[in-house]
């Protein structure tokens, strides 16, 4: 308690100087990424040295080399401003789209101990989500879902024990689960906070003794929260894991689904009967197979969402032993950073999206990721992987997807959105934010609040798969534009020049755009959205860092064209109307959950947020010049941002102590 005191005094002080010079109380700076010079040929590998967790790996790869023919630097797009006029506009695509699936057994590294010991950083990354998205989906889930087991406690009090892997063949070693019902307080308690919902699954590993419960729990302690079960994960994969005889298909699949659905329907603890997702195929069975059963006419009632599970590639090899030839990482690098690797993945699903719109369910990609088995070091921590996350979440989105979650594992794999520090460091401000967590804020910008977004692939520059860009539109007319360019060229020669001109319209006086940008797709943690990024291994509260910088660019209405330069590497998103009731309003300030009493129920969390649109961009969009400040009325903005972030980590470090004292 004395130790609490003195925080609260420092963070008092530091308080009452924050409006003076607030970057010297929270410094920033970004982990000096290891140069290739240092890396000889690029060759890195799976095994971090010194016995960093991989999560936490800094090796990095080298930037794929320019294409040869170099494609064009200055391009234009053409819309209709009139959605009406649009066309191959997807179906509406929700602000939560992009959400995370995190593997059960990982759970307590990650989102809390329990439900009275909830990560600050865990709730400040959701909460940044929710300010701009409204929300954030969560499968509870993978591999260790299967085979969880309720258990009313666990002697060491944890709410989560993870049981000896090997006694399950389980190739990725996953361990199996055991939980309590205080795993549906933790997330109750989440969703509180910071309005995140969930999907679990049920397990599904001996369907002739299911076990209900964690629907039972689910249901009654999440009610609508519960956003539905999945069954069964990866069961095109049972057989050659040995989990099923070898015989097994999807007519087997089939019918153990109807078992699990009549389970259901019995048992009077689960009110809901009709949020079950399957069949979450990996990509060895096609999602036809499933569909040729009558899958979909058979459960029609049953089903909520349709889902499917999918990585490009693996690295299991190299993680797990066994045959074939080594993943090459310099090589594959290349593979991520163009268009087609999304197309690739969604155009298998082209046919399925269909179909679900047809039968009215959504479809979803339930579980993704750089590669299955943990990803790979230089490719899945690198700014190249946000790029590739964000233009494959468009592409899924284009492509009638409702949903996709991205894989987060644990310290051992490469490509986590977001890591806790290692079990051994308590400090709360040394989170490690991936890629794919920049790829999931951009995205929720993307689609916003309205619920009414549909989105188009220009198939710009000529469809060179270098520069993708996408057209946005809501509320009935064009509102956005999201261009990519996947060139890494440090001279500048191939930043790119888009002009943007409205084919029924005149463009606007001026557009805003915000870029995220990294010196190098190869780059490990300087990553930076808008000015603004968690920083590198071990540097995250889970509060953006850094002042916001939103470029407002002058658009020549006489001859109808915006110029947007776009680095090489980066990404903009072009705001067509920056003013206009698109940009939410919603604004976190510092706030405080003390617990109601000394027993100490409920840590205090800090949830700040100050980003996604709201009425401080607008004053920013004053700023002439990258990186300037509007004269005056930048300082008050910025002392309330820093203030923010700096009350967070007074109010997160109370909570780590309020926990171990
Ligand atoms: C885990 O299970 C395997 C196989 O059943 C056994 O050989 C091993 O000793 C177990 N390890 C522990 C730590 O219990
Ligand atoms: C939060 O957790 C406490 C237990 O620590 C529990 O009593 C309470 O019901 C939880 N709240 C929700 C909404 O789950
Ligand atoms: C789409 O899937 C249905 C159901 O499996 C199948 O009958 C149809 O041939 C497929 N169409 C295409 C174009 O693959
Ligand atoms: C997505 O769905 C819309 C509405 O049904 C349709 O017009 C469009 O062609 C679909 N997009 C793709 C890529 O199939
Ligand atoms: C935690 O473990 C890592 C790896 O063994 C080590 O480098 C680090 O110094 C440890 N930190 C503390 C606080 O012991
Ligand atoms: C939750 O975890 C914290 C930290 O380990 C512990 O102090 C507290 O007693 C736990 N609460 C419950 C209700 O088990």
């Amino acid at each position: 308690m004395r130790l609490l005191s003195l925080l609260s005094t420092l963070c008092f002080l530091a308080k009452a100087r924050a409006d003076v010079t607030i970057y010297s109380q929270v410094p920033y700076y970004y982990a000096t990424a290891v140069t290739s010079a240092s890396n000889p040929g690029g060759t890195i590998s799976s095994t971090p040295p010194n016995g960093v967790d991989r999560a936490y790996d800094t090796s990095t790869l080298d930037p794929p080399p320019l294409p040869n023919p170099l494609p064009a630097t200055q391009w234009g797009i053409s819309v209709p401003s009139n959605q009406a006029s649009a066309t191959g506009l997807s179906i509406a695509i929700p602000g939560n789209f992009l959400g995370f699936s995190i593997e059960m057994s990982v759970v307590t590294q990650v989102i809390g101990l329990n439900s009275s010991f909830i990560s600050v950083p865990f709730l400040n990354l959701m909460a940044s989500l929710t300010s701009r998205a409204g929300g954030v989906h969560i499968r509870i889930g993978g591999n260790t879902q299967d085979y969880a087991v309720y258990v009313p406690s666990i002697p060491d009090g944890s709410i989560i024990e993870k049981l000896n892997a090997s006694a399950i063949n389980n190739p990725t070693e996953t361990p199996p689960v055991l939980y309590t019902a205080d795993m549906f307080y933790l997330m109750g308690n989440v969703t509180n906070l910071v309005k995140v919902q969930w999907y679990l699954g049920i397990p599904f590993n001996d369907t002739t003794n299911l076990r209900l419960q964690i629907a039972e729990y689910g249901d009654q302690i999440l009610g609508s929260n519960i956003l539905g079960y999945q069954v069964g994960n990866e069961p095109d994969l049972y057989a050659a894991h040995g989990h099923r005889p070898s015989t097994y298909g999807p007519e087997d699949y089939f019918g153990e689904f109807g078992v699990v659905i009549n389970a259901v329907n019995a048992d009077n603890n689960i009110p809901t009967k009709n949020n079950l997702i399957g069949p979450n195929l990996s990509g060895s069975w096609t999602p036809e197979e499933v569909w040729d059963t009558g899958f979909i006419t058979s459960y029609s009632s049953s089903l909520g969402v349709l889902a499917v599970e999918h990585y490009p590639t693996d690295n299991c090899l190299a993680i797990y032993g066994g045959n074939g030839s080594p993943v090459d990482y310099q090589t594959e690098f290349a593979t991520y950073l163009d268009h087609n690797a999304g197309k690739n993945i969604t155009s298998l699903y082209l046919n399925s999206s269909n179909i679900a719109q047809a039968a009215g369910k959504p479809l979803m990609m339930f579980e993704t990721n750089t590669a299955s088995c943990g990803g790979f070091p230089g490719i899945s921590n690198s700014f190249g992987a946000a790029l590739w996350g964000l233009d494959y979440a468009l592409q899924m989105a284009y492509s009638n997807f409702s949903g996709a979650l991205f894989h987060v594992g644990g310290r051992d794999v490469f490509y986590n959105p977001f890591t806790p520090p290692p079990t051994n460091e308590s400090d709360f401000r040394s989170w490690t934010i991936g890629p794919l967590f920049y790829s999931t804020l951009v995205a929720a910008e993307i689609f916003g609040t309205t619920g009414t977004a549909r989105i188009v692939d220009l198939n710009a520059n000529n469809g060179n798969p270098t520069s993708p860009a996408y057209a946005i539109y809501e509320n009935n007319a064009v509102t956005k534009f999201a261009i990519f360019n996947y060139l890494d060229d440090p001279t500048g020669a191939n930043n790119n020049l888009v002009n943007i001109t409205l084919s029924d319209n005149t463009v606007p006086s001026s557009v805003a755009v915000k870029y995220l940008t990294s010196p190098s797709v190869a780059t490990i943690g300087n990553i930076s959205w808008a000015g603004q990024g968690y920083g590198g291994v071990y540097e995250s509260d889970g509060l953006l860092q850094g002042e916001e910088n939103i470029h407002q660019i002058t658009c020549n209405q006489g001859a109808n064209v915006c110029q947007i330069p776009v680095p090489a590497p980066g990404f903009a998103l072009v705001f067509l109307n920056p003013n206009s009731d698109t940009f939410s309003a919603t604004t976190y300030t510092a706030t405080a959950f003390t617990n109601v009493d000394n027993t100490a129920t409920v840590a205090p969390s800090v949830l700040a947020t100050s980003n996604g649109q709201t009425g401080k961009d607008r004053t920013n969009l004053g700023s002439t010049s990258p990186g300037s400040r509007p004269n005056g009325a930048g300082t008050a903005l910025l002392s309330r941002e820093a203030f923010a972030g700096l009350m967070s980590v007074c109010f997160g470090l109370t909570a780590v102590f309020m926990g171990r004292w």
